[in-house]
Protein backbone atom coordinates (compact mmCIF):
# COMPACT_ATOMS: atom_id res chain seq x y z
CA UNK A 1 0.00 0.00 0.00
CA UNK A 2 1.17 3.34 -0.86
CA UNK A 3 3.22 5.10 2.35
CA UNK A 4 1.88 8.80 1.73
CA UNK A 5 -1.23 9.26 4.42
CA UNK A 6 -2.67 12.20 5.98
CA UNK A 7 -2.88 11.08 9.95
CA UNK A 8 -5.74 12.81 11.45
CA UNK A 9 -5.14 12.70 15.24
CA UNK A 10 -8.46 12.74 17.08
CA UNK A 11 -7.57 13.38 20.45
CA UNK A 12 -6.15 16.94 19.42
CA UNK A 13 -9.34 17.53 17.67
CA UNK A 14 -11.19 16.78 20.98
CA UNK A 15 -8.22 18.87 22.73
CA UNK A 16 -9.23 22.02 20.39
CA UNK A 17 -12.76 21.59 20.55
CA UNK A 18 -12.92 21.54 24.73
CA UNK A 19 -10.57 24.14 24.60
CA UNK A 20 -12.75 26.58 22.53
CA UNK A 21 -16.03 25.35 25.02
CA UNK A 22 -13.94 26.01 28.04
CA UNK A 23 -13.22 29.53 26.32
CA UNK A 24 -16.59 30.21 25.65
CA UNK A 25 -18.10 29.21 28.55
CA UNK A 26 -21.75 28.27 28.76
CA UNK A 27 -22.49 29.53 24.90
CA UNK A 28 -23.39 26.85 22.36
CA UNK A 29 -20.90 25.73 19.79
CA UNK A 30 -21.33 24.74 16.16
CA UNK A 31 -18.52 22.82 14.73
CA UNK A 32 -18.04 23.77 11.37
CA UNK A 33 -17.62 20.43 9.24
CA UNK A 34 -17.86 21.57 5.44
CA UNK A 35 -15.62 20.72 2.75
CA UNK A 36 -15.40 17.09 4.50
CA UNK A 37 -14.39 18.75 7.99
CA UNK A 38 -11.65 21.25 6.49
CA UNK A 39 -10.09 17.97 4.26
CA UNK A 40 -9.79 15.76 7.47
CA UNK A 41 -12.92 13.62 7.02
CA UNK A 42 -16.22 14.75 7.87
CA UNK A 43 -17.65 11.61 9.28
CA UNK A 44 -14.79 10.16 11.76
CA UNK A 45 -14.03 13.57 12.71
CA UNK A 46 -18.16 14.34 14.01
CA UNK A 47 -17.94 10.94 15.63
CA UNK A 48 -14.83 12.45 17.43
CA UNK A 49 -16.73 15.07 18.80
CA UNK A 50 -19.58 13.14 19.74
CA UNK A 51 -17.46 11.09 21.76
CA UNK A 52 -17.36 13.96 24.20
CA UNK A 53 -20.94 13.50 25.34
CA UNK A 54 -22.56 15.81 26.96
CA UNK A 55 -20.11 18.21 25.92
CA UNK A 56 -20.07 17.58 22.30
CA UNK A 57 -21.21 20.30 19.74
CA UNK A 58 -24.43 21.55 19.91
CA UNK A 59 -25.07 22.38 16.30
CA UNK A 60 -23.05 20.74 13.25
CA UNK A 61 -22.60 23.37 10.15
CA UNK A 62 -22.31 22.41 6.39
CA UNK A 63 -21.64 24.28 3.26
CA UNK A 64 -23.94 22.15 1.14
CA UNK A 65 -27.45 19.70 1.99
CA UNK A 66 -25.62 17.03 0.12
CA UNK A 67 -22.73 17.18 2.99
CA UNK A 68 -25.72 17.78 5.50
CA UNK A 69 -27.86 14.61 4.44
CA UNK A 70 -24.44 12.64 4.25
CA UNK A 71 -23.90 13.53 8.07
CA UNK A 72 -27.62 13.12 8.66
CA UNK A 73 -27.42 9.28 6.97
CA UNK A 74 -24.40 8.79 9.23
CA UNK A 75 -23.81 8.88 13.27
CA UNK A 76 -26.06 12.50 13.39
CA UNK A 77 -29.35 11.55 13.86
CA UNK A 78 -30.74 14.15 16.11
CA UNK A 79 -28.30 16.99 16.48
CA UNK A 80 -28.79 20.07 14.86
CA UNK A 81 -27.71 20.53 10.84
CA UNK A 82 -26.93 23.92 9.65
CA UNK A 83 -26.93 24.41 5.74
CA UNK A 84 -25.06 27.67 4.94
CA UNK A 85 -25.95 27.28 1.93
CA UNK A 86 -28.81 29.56 0.24
CA UNK A 87 -32.18 27.66 0.23
CA UNK A 88 -33.23 26.30 -2.84
CA UNK A 89 -37.10 25.53 -3.44
CA UNK A 90 -36.65 22.63 -5.28
CA UNK A 91 -34.98 20.98 -2.76
CA UNK A 92 -37.80 21.13 0.38
CA UNK A 93 -37.97 17.56 0.58
CA UNK A 94 -34.70 16.34 1.51
CA UNK A 95 -34.65 19.68 3.74
CA UNK A 96 -37.69 18.23 5.59
CA UNK A 97 -36.87 14.34 4.83
CA UNK A 98 -33.27 14.54 6.49
CA UNK A 99 -34.45 17.54 9.24
CA UNK A 100 -31.96 20.19 8.11
CA UNK A 101 -32.00 23.42 8.46
CA UNK A 102 -32.28 25.59 5.43
CA UNK A 103 -29.99 29.45 5.38
CA UNK A 104 -32.79 31.73 4.16
CA UNK A 105 -30.89 34.66 2.82
CA UNK A 106 -33.19 36.63 0.43
CA UNK A 107 -36.88 37.94 0.41
CA UNK A 108 -37.92 35.43 -2.19
CA UNK A 109 -36.46 32.58 0.01
CA UNK A 110 -39.18 34.25 2.21
CA UNK A 111 -41.66 34.43 -0.18
CA UNK A 112 -41.44 30.72 -0.96
CA UNK A 113 -41.57 29.71 2.41
CA UNK A 114 -44.43 31.62 3.20
CA UNK A 115 -46.57 30.44 0.46
CA UNK A 116 -45.19 26.82 1.09
CA UNK A 117 -46.79 26.84 3.82
CA UNK A 118 -44.77 23.57 5.50
CA UNK A 119 -43.66 23.14 8.83
CA UNK A 120 -39.98 23.83 8.58
CA UNK A 121 -37.09 25.36 10.73
CA UNK A 122 -34.30 27.95 9.43
CA UNK A 123 -32.01 30.35 9.99
CA UNK A 124 -31.87 33.60 8.03
CA UNK A 125 -28.50 34.68 6.92
CA UNK A 126 -28.15 38.73 7.77
CA UNK A 127 -25.65 40.43 5.43
CA UNK A 128 -24.01 43.31 7.76
CA UNK A 129 -20.96 43.91 5.42
CA UNK A 130 -19.34 40.42 3.79
CA UNK A 131 -21.25 41.25 0.77
CA UNK A 132 -21.80 37.85 -0.17
CA UNK A 133 -25.06 36.72 1.05
CA UNK A 134 -27.60 37.38 3.52
CA UNK A 135 -30.61 39.56 3.94
CA UNK A 136 -29.62 43.31 4.17
CA UNK A 137 -29.58 44.69 7.71
CA UNK A 138 -31.50 47.64 6.49
CA UNK A 139 -34.80 45.45 5.47
CA UNK A 140 -34.43 42.83 7.75
CA UNK A 141 -36.93 43.17 10.50
CA UNK A 142 -39.36 44.23 8.16
CA UNK A 143 -39.33 41.00 5.60
CA UNK A 144 -38.72 38.82 8.95
CA UNK A 145 -41.51 40.35 10.05
CA UNK A 146 -43.75 39.17 7.13
CA UNK A 147 -42.57 35.59 7.93
CA UNK A 148 -43.36 34.95 11.08
CA UNK A 149 -47.07 35.29 10.25
CA UNK A 150 -46.99 32.21 8.77
CA UNK A 151 -46.81 29.47 12.33
CA UNK A 152 -45.43 26.88 10.24
CA UNK A 153 -42.08 28.56 9.64
CA UNK A 154 -39.74 28.44 12.92
CA UNK A 155 -37.23 30.70 13.15
CA UNK A 156 -34.83 28.18 14.82
CA UNK A 157 -31.56 30.93 14.13
CA UNK A 158 -30.43 34.50 12.75
CA UNK A 159 -27.12 35.01 11.59
CA UNK A 160 -24.13 36.71 10.07
CA UNK A 161 -20.59 36.03 9.12
CA UNK A 162 -17.66 38.34 9.66
CA UNK A 163 -15.34 39.33 6.94
CA UNK A 164 -12.27 40.90 8.96
CA UNK A 165 -12.55 39.09 12.49
CA UNK A 166 -9.27 37.84 11.93
CA UNK A 167 -7.73 41.05 11.39
CA UNK A 168 -5.81 43.24 14.39
CA UNK A 169 -7.96 46.09 13.60
CA UNK A 170 -11.82 45.27 14.53
CA UNK A 171 -13.08 48.36 13.73
CA UNK A 172 -15.16 46.58 10.59
CA UNK A 173 -16.01 43.78 12.24
CA UNK A 174 -17.59 45.98 15.07
CA UNK A 175 -19.64 47.47 13.00
CA UNK A 176 -21.32 44.66 11.08
CA UNK A 177 -21.69 43.36 14.83
CA UNK A 178 -23.77 46.71 15.35
CA UNK A 179 -25.45 46.67 12.02
CA UNK A 180 -26.47 43.10 13.39
CA UNK A 181 -27.36 44.05 17.16
CA UNK A 182 -30.02 46.68 15.40
CA UNK A 183 -31.72 43.98 13.32
CA UNK A 184 -32.09 42.09 16.75
CA UNK A 185 -33.03 45.12 18.78
CA UNK A 186 -35.75 45.70 15.74
CA UNK A 187 -37.18 42.30 15.81
CA UNK A 188 -37.40 42.27 19.94
CA UNK A 189 -38.87 45.64 19.56
CA UNK A 190 -41.99 43.80 17.25
CA UNK A 191 -41.83 40.82 19.89
CA UNK A 192 -40.56 38.29 17.06
CA UNK A 193 -38.81 35.36 18.42
CA UNK A 194 -35.70 34.94 16.57
CA UNK A 195 -34.05 32.28 18.02
CA UNK A 196 -30.27 31.33 18.37
CA UNK A 197 -28.29 35.05 17.29
CA UNK A 198 -25.03 34.28 16.01
CA UNK A 199 -22.01 35.66 14.56
CA UNK A 200 -18.60 34.29 15.47
CA UNK A 201 -16.36 32.08 13.82
CA UNK A 202 -12.28 31.77 14.97
CA UNK A 203 -11.32 35.32 14.65
CA UNK A 204 -14.15 36.33 17.08
CA UNK A 205 -13.97 33.58 19.29
CA UNK A 206 -10.51 34.12 19.89
CA UNK A 207 -10.52 38.18 20.52
CA UNK A 208 -14.43 39.44 19.66
CA UNK A 209 -16.03 38.12 22.78
CA UNK A 210 -19.19 40.20 22.77
CA UNK A 211 -19.89 38.71 18.98
CA UNK A 212 -20.69 35.00 20.97
CA UNK A 213 -24.40 35.89 21.37
CA UNK A 214 -26.01 32.43 21.84
CA UNK A 215 -23.72 30.47 19.77
CA UNK A 216 -20.43 30.52 17.95
CA UNK A 217 -19.35 28.87 14.75
CA UNK A 218 -15.94 27.28 15.00
CA UNK A 219 -14.23 25.76 11.93
CA UNK A 220 -10.31 26.44 11.67
CA UNK A 221 -9.23 26.57 14.80
CA UNK A 222 -11.10 23.05 15.58
CA UNK A 223 -8.75 21.95 13.34
CA UNK A 224 -5.59 23.36 14.94
CA UNK A 225 -5.33 26.63 13.21
CA UNK A 226 -5.49 30.77 13.75
CA UNK A 227 -7.53 32.00 11.21
CA UNK A 228 -4.24 34.37 10.63
CA UNK A 229 -1.15 35.57 12.38
CA UNK A 230 -3.16 38.56 13.34
CA UNK A 231 -5.09 37.09 15.56
CA UNK A 232 -4.25 36.37 19.76
CA UNK A 233 -3.36 33.24 20.70
CA UNK A 234 -5.92 33.11 23.27
CA UNK A 235 -6.56 29.64 22.75
CA UNK A 236 -3.85 27.17 22.52
CA UNK A 237 -4.52 24.74 19.77
CA UNK A 238 -2.79 21.80 18.15
CA UNK A 239 -3.12 20.95 14.75
CA UNK A 240 -5.23 17.85 13.80
CA UNK A 241 -3.53 17.10 10.78
CA UNK A 242 -0.21 15.69 10.03
CA UNK A 243 1.14 14.20 6.37
CA UNK A 244 3.41 11.25 6.55
CA UNK A 245 4.88 9.29 3.51
CA UNK A 246 7.90 7.37 3.47
CA UNK A 247 11.54 7.49 1.58
CA UNK A 248 10.84 5.34 -1.82
CA UNK A 249 14.25 5.70 -3.52
CA UNK A 250 17.36 7.04 -2.49
CA UNK A 251 20.61 7.79 -5.30
CA UNK A 252 23.35 9.74 -5.76
CA UNK A 253 23.96 12.53 -8.08
CA UNK A 254 27.18 14.46 -9.21
CA UNK A 255 28.20 18.03 -9.07
CA UNK A 256 25.90 19.81 -11.88
CA UNK A 257 23.38 16.74 -12.19
CA UNK A 258 19.99 18.24 -12.21
CA UNK A 259 16.69 16.78 -10.49
CA UNK A 260 13.01 16.64 -11.61
CA UNK A 261 10.76 18.39 -14.78
CA UNK A 262 12.67 21.91 -15.48
CA UNK A 263 15.90 20.86 -14.58
CA UNK A 264 15.16 23.77 -11.56
CA UNK A 265 17.80 22.46 -9.37
CA UNK A 266 21.33 21.81 -10.04
CA UNK A 267 23.45 19.58 -7.66
CA UNK A 268 26.62 22.03 -6.38
CA UNK A 269 28.47 18.78 -5.29
CA UNK A 270 27.89 15.17 -4.94
CA UNK A 271 24.86 14.42 -2.77
CA UNK A 272 22.13 12.12 -1.95
CA UNK A 273 18.82 12.60 -3.48
CA UNK A 274 15.45 10.83 -1.35
CA UNK A 275 12.14 10.43 -3.55
CA UNK A 276 8.99 10.81 -1.72
CA UNK A 277 5.86 9.66 -3.43
CA UNK A 278 3.48 12.42 -3.08
CA UNK A 279 3.14 15.27 -5.79
CA UNK A 280 0.71 17.84 -6.85
CA UNK A 281 -2.23 15.39 -7.04
CA UNK A 282 -1.98 14.93 -3.52
CA UNK A 283 -1.98 18.36 -2.59
CA UNK A 284 1.44 18.83 -2.47
CA UNK A 285 1.77 22.35 -4.66
CA UNK A 286 3.95 22.45 -7.31
CA UNK A 287 4.39 25.96 -6.25
CA UNK A 288 6.28 24.81 -3.17
CA UNK A 289 8.99 23.63 -5.44
CA UNK A 290 12.89 24.23 -4.27
CA UNK A 291 10.85 26.27 -0.81
CA UNK A 292 9.55 22.98 1.22
CA UNK A 293 11.00 21.13 3.40
CA UNK A 294 10.34 17.51 5.41
CA UNK A 295 11.19 15.90 8.56
CA UNK A 296 13.64 12.39 7.84
CA UNK A 297 14.93 11.18 11.43
CA UNK A 298 14.61 14.25 13.46
CA UNK A 299 16.47 16.16 10.96
CA UNK A 300 15.32 18.80 8.24
CA UNK A 301 15.88 17.96 4.69
CA UNK A 302 15.27 20.74 1.59
CA UNK A 303 12.73 19.95 -1.33
CA UNK A 304 14.70 19.80 -4.47
CA UNK A 305 13.51 20.19 -7.87
CA UNK A 306 10.19 20.62 -9.64
CA UNK A 307 7.27 19.01 -7.16
CA UNK A 308 5.35 16.32 -9.87
CA UNK A 309 2.14 15.07 -9.72
CA UNK A 310 3.25 11.79 -7.73
CA UNK A 311 6.86 12.22 -6.79
CA UNK A 312 8.75 14.66 -4.94
CA UNK A 313 12.79 14.73 -4.05
CA UNK A 314 15.13 16.17 -0.90
CA UNK A 315 18.52 16.63 -1.30
CA UNK A 316 19.92 14.27 1.88
CA UNK A 317 23.55 15.07 1.63
CA UNK A 318 25.19 12.09 2.72
CA UNK A 319 23.29 11.50 5.81
CA UNK A 320 21.94 7.97 5.96
CA UNK A 321 18.49 7.82 4.84
CA UNK A 322 17.64 4.85 3.33
CA UNK A 323 14.23 3.40 1.40
CA UNK A 324 11.53 2.88 3.97
CA UNK A 325 12.53 6.28 6.41
CA UNK A 326 9.59 7.67 7.36
CA UNK A 327 9.15 11.39 5.65
CA UNK A 328 7.01 14.40 7.71
CA UNK A 329 5.69 16.82 5.24
CA UNK A 330 3.29 18.29 8.09
CA UNK A 331 4.03 17.44 11.12
CA UNK A 332 6.07 17.30 14.63
CA UNK A 333 8.83 15.11 15.43
CA UNK A 334 10.69 16.00 18.75
CA UNK A 335 11.14 20.05 18.55
CA UNK A 336 10.52 20.48 14.70
CA UNK A 337 7.58 21.36 13.21
CA UNK A 338 6.56 22.52 9.96
CA UNK A 339 2.56 23.25 9.76
CA UNK A 340 0.22 24.54 6.68
CA UNK A 341 1.37 28.00 7.75
CA UNK A 342 5.30 27.31 6.45
CA UNK A 343 3.52 26.23 3.01
CA UNK A 344 0.63 29.08 3.26
CA UNK A 345 3.57 31.71 3.48
CA UNK A 346 5.32 30.20 0.38
CA UNK A 347 2.14 29.70 -1.43
CA UNK A 348 0.81 33.53 -0.60
CA UNK A 349 -2.02 31.45 0.85
CA UNK A 350 -3.97 30.41 4.72
CA UNK A 351 -3.88 27.25 6.10
CA UNK A 352 -7.51 26.32 5.43
CA UNK A 353 -7.05 26.27 1.28
CA UNK A 354 -3.62 23.92 2.38
CA UNK A 355 -5.55 21.38 4.45
CA UNK A 356 -9.02 21.32 2.19
CA UNK A 357 -6.23 20.93 -0.34
CA UNK A 358 -4.84 17.73 0.73
CA UNK A 359 -6.68 15.32 -2.11
CA UNK A 360 -8.79 12.53 -1.78
CA UNK A 361 -6.31 10.05 -3.24
CA UNK A 362 -4.41 10.82 0.31
CA UNK A 363 -5.94 8.05 2.54
CA UNK A 364 -7.16 9.54 6.03
CA UNK A 365 -5.84 7.50 9.35
CA UNK A 366 -7.48 8.41 12.28
CA UNK A 367 -5.26 7.97 15.62
C1 LIG B 1 -21.04 30.82 7.74
C2 LIG B 1 -19.76 30.36 8.34
N1 LIG B 1 -19.62 30.33 9.66
C3 LIG B 1 -18.49 29.92 10.26
C4 LIG B 1 -17.40 29.52 9.51
C5 LIG B 1 -16.14 29.11 10.23
O1 LIG B 1 -15.12 30.03 10.01
P1 LIG B 1 -13.65 29.76 10.57
O2 LIG B 1 -13.15 28.57 9.82
O3 LIG B 1 -12.89 30.99 10.24
O4 LIG B 1 -13.79 29.49 12.01
C6 LIG B 1 -17.48 29.56 8.12
C7 LIG B 1 -16.32 29.22 7.32
O5 LIG B 1 -16.01 29.76 6.30
C8 LIG B 1 -18.71 29.97 7.51
O6 LIG B 1 -18.84 30.01 6.18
Amino acid sequence: MRPTLAVIHTPNLKYNFLAIRKKVKKIRVMAVVKADAYGHGMIKCVEALKSLGDKSPEYYGVALLEEAIELRKSKITDEPILSFAPFLLSEINNYKKYKIIPTVCTAKHINDLYKLNKRIKIHINIETGMGRLGINFMEAAELISRLTKNKNIIIDGIYTHFATSDVKNKKFAQLQLQRFNKVLSELKSKNIDYGLAHTANSGAILDMPETWLDMVRVGISLYGYYPSQETSESIKLKPVMSLISKVSTVHYINKGDSVSYGRKFIAKQKTKIATVPIGYADGFSRGLTNNASAIIKGKTYPQVGRVSMDRIMFDVGDDKIKVGDKVILLGSSKEKSITAWKWSTVLNTIPYEIICGISKRVPRVFR
